[in-house]
Protein backbone atom coordinates (compact mmCIF):
# COMPACT_ATOMS: atom_id res chain seq x y z
CA UNK A 1 0.00 0.00 0.00
CA UNK A 2 1.68 3.16 -1.19
CA UNK A 3 1.17 6.71 1.58
CA UNK A 4 -1.61 7.68 -0.33
CA UNK A 5 -3.74 4.73 0.08
CA UNK A 6 -2.66 4.74 3.73
CA UNK A 7 -4.09 7.78 4.18
CA UNK A 8 -7.12 7.49 2.46
CA UNK A 9 -7.65 4.36 4.71
CA UNK A 10 -6.90 6.29 8.19
CA UNK A 11 -9.11 9.09 6.77
CA UNK A 12 -12.38 6.84 6.38
CA UNK A 13 -11.45 4.67 9.81
CA UNK A 14 -11.29 7.95 11.87
CA UNK A 15 -13.81 10.14 9.93
CA UNK A 16 -11.44 12.82 9.13
CA UNK A 17 -11.79 15.30 6.68
CA UNK A 18 -8.39 16.79 5.03
CA UNK A 19 -8.78 20.52 3.96
CA UNK A 20 -5.93 22.25 2.54
CA UNK A 21 -4.97 25.81 1.63
CA UNK A 22 -4.16 27.05 -1.70
CA UNK A 23 -0.63 27.03 -0.80
CA UNK A 24 -0.23 23.58 -0.06
CA UNK A 25 2.19 20.95 -2.11
CA UNK A 26 0.30 19.27 -5.38
CA UNK A 27 0.21 16.07 -3.60
CA UNK A 28 -1.20 17.89 -0.81
CA UNK A 29 -4.02 19.18 -2.88
CA UNK A 30 -4.49 16.33 -5.08
CA UNK A 31 -4.94 14.03 -1.59
CA UNK A 32 -7.69 16.66 0.01
CA UNK A 33 -11.42 16.77 0.17
CA UNK A 34 -11.51 20.27 -0.53
CA UNK A 35 -8.52 23.01 -1.13
CA UNK A 36 -9.66 26.69 -0.82
CA UNK A 37 -8.46 30.26 0.48
CA UNK A 38 -8.60 30.83 3.53
CA UNK A 39 -11.97 31.75 4.12
CA UNK A 40 -13.38 28.93 1.91
CA UNK A 41 -11.63 26.22 4.26
CA UNK A 42 -12.71 28.37 7.63
CA UNK A 43 -16.20 27.93 6.15
CA UNK A 44 -15.91 24.23 5.03
CA UNK A 45 -14.95 23.23 8.97
CA UNK A 46 -18.20 24.47 9.99
CA UNK A 47 -20.08 22.70 7.14
CA UNK A 48 -18.65 19.21 7.44
CA UNK A 49 -21.39 17.56 9.80
CA UNK A 50 -20.24 14.18 10.16
CA UNK A 51 -16.51 14.43 10.22
CA UNK A 52 -14.83 14.07 13.60
CA UNK A 53 -11.62 15.15 12.84
CA UNK A 54 -10.37 18.31 10.63
CA UNK A 55 -6.65 17.86 9.61
CA UNK A 56 -6.16 21.48 8.29
CA UNK A 57 -2.87 20.98 5.72
CA UNK A 58 -2.24 25.09 6.25
CA UNK A 59 -0.76 27.18 8.86
CA UNK A 60 -1.50 27.66 12.35
CA UNK A 61 -3.87 30.68 12.44
CA UNK A 62 -6.12 28.75 10.15
CA UNK A 63 -6.18 25.68 12.14
CA UNK A 64 -6.62 27.90 15.05
CA UNK A 65 -10.06 29.26 13.42
CA UNK A 66 -11.19 26.14 12.40
CA UNK A 67 -10.72 24.91 16.21
CA UNK A 68 -12.64 28.37 17.38
CA UNK A 69 -15.56 27.61 14.94
CA UNK A 70 -15.77 23.73 15.56
CA UNK A 71 -15.17 23.96 19.27
CA UNK A 72 -16.56 20.01 19.53
CA UNK A 73 -14.48 18.74 16.83
CA UNK A 74 -10.84 17.59 17.10
CA UNK A 75 -8.70 19.87 14.75
CA UNK A 76 -5.52 18.59 13.71
CA UNK A 77 -2.24 20.92 12.26
CA UNK A 78 -0.01 17.84 10.97
CA UNK A 79 3.04 20.24 11.31
CA UNK A 80 3.63 22.06 14.34
CA UNK A 81 6.23 24.29 13.14
CA UNK A 82 3.12 25.71 10.33
CA UNK A 83 3.66 29.35 11.65
CA UNK A 84 2.83 32.09 9.69
CA UNK A 85 4.97 34.84 10.56
CA UNK A 86 2.85 37.89 9.80
CA UNK A 87 0.15 36.87 12.45
CA UNK A 88 3.18 36.62 15.35
CA UNK A 89 3.51 40.22 14.34
CA UNK A 90 0.40 41.80 16.10
CA UNK A 91 0.37 41.40 20.04
CA UNK A 92 -2.43 42.20 22.17
CA UNK A 93 -0.60 44.42 23.81
CA UNK A 94 -0.27 46.93 20.72
CA UNK A 95 -4.02 46.35 20.00
CA UNK A 96 -4.75 47.34 23.43
CA UNK A 97 -1.84 50.28 23.23
CA UNK A 98 -3.80 51.82 19.85
CA UNK A 99 -7.54 50.82 20.53
CA UNK A 100 -6.50 53.50 23.57
CA UNK A 101 -5.24 55.70 20.72
CA UNK A 102 -8.35 55.99 18.93
CA UNK A 103 -10.79 55.35 21.49
CA UNK A 104 -14.18 54.63 19.15
CA UNK A 105 -12.62 53.23 16.20
CA UNK A 106 -13.53 49.42 15.72
CA UNK A 107 -10.93 47.12 14.84
CA UNK A 108 -10.87 44.53 11.87
CA UNK A 109 -8.02 41.96 12.02
CA UNK A 110 -7.10 40.04 9.04
CA UNK A 111 -7.78 36.16 9.81
CA UNK A 112 -3.60 36.11 9.74
CA UNK A 113 -3.81 36.30 13.08
CA UNK A 114 -3.58 34.51 16.30
CA UNK A 115 -6.37 33.63 18.45
CA UNK A 116 -5.60 36.00 21.21
CA UNK A 117 -5.83 38.54 19.01
CA UNK A 118 -8.76 38.08 17.03
CA UNK A 119 -10.22 37.88 20.73
CA UNK A 120 -9.13 41.95 21.08
CA UNK A 121 -11.30 42.65 17.39
CA UNK A 122 -14.51 43.39 16.74
CA UNK A 123 -15.04 41.65 13.41
CA UNK A 124 -12.22 39.64 11.30
CA UNK A 125 -11.81 39.74 7.34
CA UNK A 126 -10.01 37.93 4.77
CA UNK A 127 -8.43 39.31 1.64
CA UNK A 128 -11.50 37.30 -0.12
CA UNK A 129 -13.82 39.68 2.02
CA UNK A 130 -12.10 42.83 3.80
CA UNK A 131 -13.57 45.80 1.02
CA UNK A 132 -16.91 44.65 1.95
CA UNK A 133 -16.33 44.57 5.90
CA UNK A 134 -14.68 47.64 6.29
CA UNK A 135 -17.65 49.05 4.07
CA UNK A 136 -20.25 47.57 6.42
CA UNK A 137 -19.24 49.32 9.36
CA UNK A 138 -20.53 52.56 10.54
CA UNK A 139 -17.44 54.46 11.13
CA UNK A 140 -14.64 56.34 8.69
CA UNK A 141 -11.64 55.45 10.77
CA UNK A 142 -10.56 51.75 11.41
CA UNK A 143 -8.18 50.29 13.37
CA UNK A 144 -6.71 47.25 10.70
CA UNK A 145 -4.06 44.75 11.08
CA UNK A 146 -1.43 42.63 10.81
CA UNK A 147 -0.83 43.17 6.76
CA UNK A 148 -0.25 46.84 5.93
CA UNK A 149 -0.49 46.43 2.26
CA UNK A 150 -4.17 45.20 2.47
CA UNK A 151 -4.34 48.13 4.85
CA UNK A 152 -3.49 50.35 2.06
CA UNK A 153 -5.91 48.56 -0.87
CA UNK A 154 -8.76 48.22 1.90
CA UNK A 155 -8.32 52.22 1.85
CA UNK A 156 -7.57 52.73 -1.46
CA UNK A 157 -10.67 51.00 -2.47
CA UNK A 158 -13.33 52.41 0.41
CA UNK A 159 -11.84 55.93 0.58
CA UNK A 160 -11.98 55.02 4.59
CA UNK A 161 -9.06 55.81 6.99
CA UNK A 162 -7.38 52.71 7.88
CA UNK A 163 -4.58 52.97 10.91
CA UNK A 164 -2.02 49.81 9.77
CA UNK A 165 -1.80 47.69 13.26
CA UNK A 166 1.37 47.55 13.55
CA UNK A 167 2.86 50.08 11.44
CA UNK A 168 4.84 47.55 9.39
CA UNK A 169 3.20 44.31 8.98
CA UNK A 170 3.80 42.23 6.55
CA UNK A 171 3.96 38.98 4.61
CA UNK A 172 7.22 38.10 4.02
CA UNK A 173 6.49 35.63 1.03
CA UNK A 174 4.74 38.15 -1.17
CA UNK A 175 6.95 41.00 -0.79
CA UNK A 176 9.23 39.23 -2.95
CA UNK A 177 7.37 39.96 -6.13
CA UNK A 178 9.15 43.15 -7.46
CA UNK A 179 7.64 45.02 -10.73
CA UNK A 180 10.75 45.19 -12.83
CA UNK A 181 10.15 40.96 -13.03
CA UNK A 182 6.96 41.58 -14.37
CA UNK A 183 8.18 44.10 -17.31
CA UNK A 184 10.61 41.14 -18.12
CA UNK A 185 7.86 38.50 -18.06
CA UNK A 186 5.68 40.63 -20.00
CA UNK A 187 8.22 40.82 -22.34
CA UNK A 188 8.26 37.59 -23.22
CA UNK A 189 4.48 37.21 -22.74
CA UNK A 190 3.13 40.37 -23.92
CA UNK A 191 -0.38 39.70 -23.97
CA UNK A 192 -0.85 37.80 -20.72
CA UNK A 193 -2.62 39.31 -17.96
CA UNK A 194 -0.77 40.56 -14.66
CA UNK A 195 -3.13 38.66 -11.28
CA UNK A 196 -1.71 39.85 -8.03
CA UNK A 197 -2.51 39.55 -4.28
CA UNK A 198 -3.30 42.17 -2.27
CA UNK A 199 -0.75 41.25 0.36
CA UNK A 200 1.82 42.01 -2.81
CA UNK A 201 3.33 45.87 -2.21
CA UNK A 202 1.70 48.82 -4.07
CA UNK A 203 4.37 48.64 -6.72
CA UNK A 204 3.36 45.66 -7.47
CA UNK A 205 -0.79 46.43 -7.47
CA UNK A 206 -0.03 49.51 -9.87
CA UNK A 207 1.24 46.97 -12.38
CA UNK A 208 -1.96 44.62 -12.04
CA UNK A 209 -4.93 43.64 -13.85
CA UNK A 210 -6.38 41.86 -11.20
CA UNK A 211 -5.92 41.99 -7.69
CA UNK A 212 -7.44 39.78 -5.19
CA UNK A 213 -7.46 36.69 -2.77
CA UNK A 214 -6.21 33.36 -3.65
CA UNK A 215 -9.62 32.06 -4.80
CA UNK A 216 -10.96 35.17 -6.28
CA UNK A 217 -7.66 34.61 -8.95
CA UNK A 218 -8.81 31.08 -9.68
CA UNK A 219 -12.28 32.51 -10.60
CA UNK A 220 -10.66 35.22 -12.38
CA UNK A 221 -8.05 33.32 -14.44
CA UNK A 222 -11.47 30.49 -15.25
CA UNK A 223 -13.82 33.58 -16.84
CA UNK A 224 -11.06 35.72 -18.51
CA UNK A 225 -10.94 35.42 -22.47
CA UNK A 226 -7.23 35.74 -21.76
CA UNK A 227 -4.86 32.35 -22.04
CA UNK A 228 -1.57 33.98 -20.17
CA UNK A 229 -1.31 34.68 -16.94
CA UNK A 230 1.62 36.33 -14.93
CA UNK A 231 0.95 35.48 -11.14
CA UNK A 232 1.88 37.40 -8.20
CA UNK A 233 1.11 35.30 -4.75
CA UNK A 234 2.66 31.62 -3.54
CA UNK A 235 3.49 29.38 -5.91
CA UNK A 236 1.27 26.57 -4.46
CA UNK A 237 -1.45 28.23 -6.60
CA UNK A 238 -0.03 27.41 -9.83
CA UNK A 239 -0.66 23.47 -9.40
CA UNK A 240 -4.50 24.84 -8.94
CA UNK A 241 -4.53 27.08 -11.56
CA UNK A 242 -3.30 24.74 -14.17
CA UNK A 243 -5.66 21.92 -12.99
CA UNK A 244 -8.29 23.77 -13.49
CA UNK A 245 -7.36 25.49 -16.77
CA UNK A 246 -5.19 23.05 -18.76
CA UNK A 247 -5.66 25.13 -22.29
CA UNK A 248 -3.53 27.96 -20.29
CA UNK A 249 -0.24 28.81 -19.19
CA UNK A 250 0.77 30.82 -16.03
CA UNK A 251 3.49 31.97 -14.62
CA UNK A 252 4.68 32.95 -11.36
CA UNK A 253 6.06 36.75 -11.21
CA UNK A 254 9.19 35.37 -8.96
CA UNK A 255 10.24 32.27 -8.88
CA UNK A 256 11.36 32.51 -5.79
CA UNK A 257 7.85 33.17 -4.32
CA UNK A 258 7.23 30.05 -1.22
CA UNK A 259 5.69 30.52 2.03
CA UNK A 260 8.47 27.98 3.60
CA UNK A 261 5.60 27.56 6.38
CA UNK A 262 2.73 26.36 3.99
CA UNK A 263 5.15 23.48 2.51
CA UNK A 264 6.11 21.80 6.04
CA UNK A 265 2.99 20.14 5.06
CA UNK A 266 4.32 16.54 3.58
CA UNK A 267 2.50 13.98 2.95
CA UNK A 268 4.59 11.56 5.63
CA UNK A 269 3.62 14.51 8.53
CA UNK A 270 -0.10 14.04 7.09
CA UNK A 271 0.05 10.31 7.72
CA UNK A 272 1.39 10.20 10.96
CA UNK A 273 -1.19 13.07 11.50
CA UNK A 274 -3.84 11.15 11.44
CA UNK A 275 -2.30 7.96 12.47
CA UNK A 276 -1.39 9.68 15.93
CA UNK A 277 -3.93 12.22 15.98
CA UNK A 278 -1.40 15.21 16.55
CA UNK A 279 -0.94 18.28 16.66
CA UNK A 280 -4.45 18.78 18.60
CA UNK A 281 -4.80 22.49 17.80
CA UNK A 282 -7.07 24.21 21.15
CA UNK A 283 -7.71 27.42 22.17
CA UNK A 284 -8.87 28.18 25.55
CA UNK A 285 -12.62 28.97 25.61
CA UNK A 286 -12.71 32.30 26.87
CA UNK A 287 -10.42 33.13 24.12
CA UNK A 288 -12.15 31.34 21.37
CA UNK A 289 -15.86 32.77 22.75
CA UNK A 290 -14.43 36.35 21.68
CA UNK A 291 -12.92 35.46 18.62
CA UNK A 292 -15.49 33.04 17.46
CA UNK A 293 -17.94 36.17 17.97
CA UNK A 294 -15.72 38.30 15.46
CA UNK A 295 -15.47 35.74 13.08
CA UNK A 296 -18.94 34.92 13.00
CA UNK A 297 -19.91 38.82 12.26
CA UNK A 298 -17.12 38.39 9.26
CA UNK A 299 -19.28 35.60 7.69
CA UNK A 300 -22.59 37.69 8.23
CA UNK A 301 -21.12 40.26 6.06
CA UNK A 302 -22.28 39.86 1.80
CA UNK A 303 -19.69 39.66 0.00
P1 LIG B 1 -6.10 33.82 0.87
O1 LIG B 1 -6.03 32.39 0.44
O2 LIG B 1 -7.26 34.04 1.75
O3 LIG B 1 -6.04 34.73 -0.29
O4 LIG B 1 -4.82 34.10 1.81
C1 LIG B 1 -3.55 34.21 1.41
C2 LIG B 1 -2.59 33.97 2.49
O5 LIG B 1 -1.54 34.51 2.53
C3 LIG B 1 -2.92 33.00 3.49
O6 LIG B 1 -1.85 32.81 4.29
FE1 LIG C 1 1.67 33.91 6.23
FE2 LIG C 1 2.44 34.97 3.91
FE3 LIG C 1 2.76 32.37 4.34
FE4 LIG C 1 0.31 33.39 4.01
S1 LIG C 1 1.95 33.32 2.49
S2 LIG C 1 0.96 31.92 5.57
S3 LIG C 1 0.55 35.39 4.99
S4 LIG C 1 3.76 34.06 5.44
Amino acid sequence: MDLSEKIQNLKREKKAIILAHNYQRPEIQDIADYVGDSIEISRKATQEEDAETIVFCAVDFMAESAAILNPKKKVLLPSLGARCPMAQMLTVEEIKRQKAKYPGAPVVLYVNTLASAKAQCDVCCTSANAVEVIQSLDADTVLFGPDRNLAEYVQEKTGKTLIPIPEYGFCPTHLLFQPEDVKVLKLQHPDAEVVVHPECSSEMRKVADFIGSTSKMCRYAKESPCRQFIVGTEEGLLHRLRKENPEKQFFLAYEGAVCPNMKLTTLDRLYVSLREEKHLVRVPEQTAQKARKALKRMFEVKS
